[in-house]
């Protein structure tokens, strides 16, 4: 039987590397906000398999929250333009310090229109902590503060990435053969 595992090309970040990625900014993120209001905000969809291993990483207390955000004519492999608040958050941010949670930092294009929404509501601090980063790609002037691994200008899937809306499920970081885009 045909299984996910059959359309990857080649893996590039290992369960084992997540695994041991997350502890790291787990602990650095608990050493960093110790006796903060720290908020994780999570953006759905992608980000939230790294936001569940994320928060279990983290050993002092904190709250979440999710927000679902959309970039105005986005295709499905590349981000443009503006976003719009799909979902806001439950959470008043006023004093708050809040860690932004994300799958990929791609071009930068949606955080750097977020980070200023988020600003203008008067938390403490907002600061972005992505597993992975695609610096070539980027055209926003915006960095992660906690970054988990640099990936290459590929089209990447799993760990809660997806091409398509499929893939995130997969437990490591890869990218698909060739032939399952021209399908
Ligand atoms: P941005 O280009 O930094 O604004 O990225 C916006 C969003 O596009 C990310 O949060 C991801 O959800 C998605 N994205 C960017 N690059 C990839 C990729 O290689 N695979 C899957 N999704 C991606
Ligand atoms: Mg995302």
């Amino acid at each position: 039987m045909a299984t996910m595992y059959d359309d990857i090309d080649h893996i590039l970040v290992t369960e084992e590397q997540l695994r041991q990625k997350v502890a790291e900014l787990g602990a650095a993120v608990s050493r960093d906000y110790a006796g903060k209001d720290l908020l994780l905000v999570s953006i759905l969809k992608g980000a939230a398999v790294f936001m569940a291993d994320l928060m279990r990483a983290v050993n002092i207390p904190c709250k979440i929250d999710f927000m679902v955000v959309s970039s105005y004519g986005g295709s499905n492999t590349s981000s443009t333009g503006l976003v719009k608040i799909i979902k806001d958050l439950d959470e008043d941010l006023t004093g708050r310090d809040v860690l932004i949670v994300e799958d990929i930092l791609d071009t930068g294009v949606t955080l750097s229109h977020l980070v200023p929404m988020l600003k203008m509501r008067n938390p403490a601090s907002v600061k972005i902590c992505a597993i992975l980063s695609k610096p070539s790609r980027r055209k926003a002037d915006i960095y992660p503060d906690y970054l988990g691994f640099e990936v290459p200008d590929e089209f990447v899937v799993g760990y809660g990435l997806d091409y398509d809306e499929k893939y995130r499920n997969l437990p490591f970081v890869g990218v698909l053969k060739k032939q399952v885009y021209a399908d």
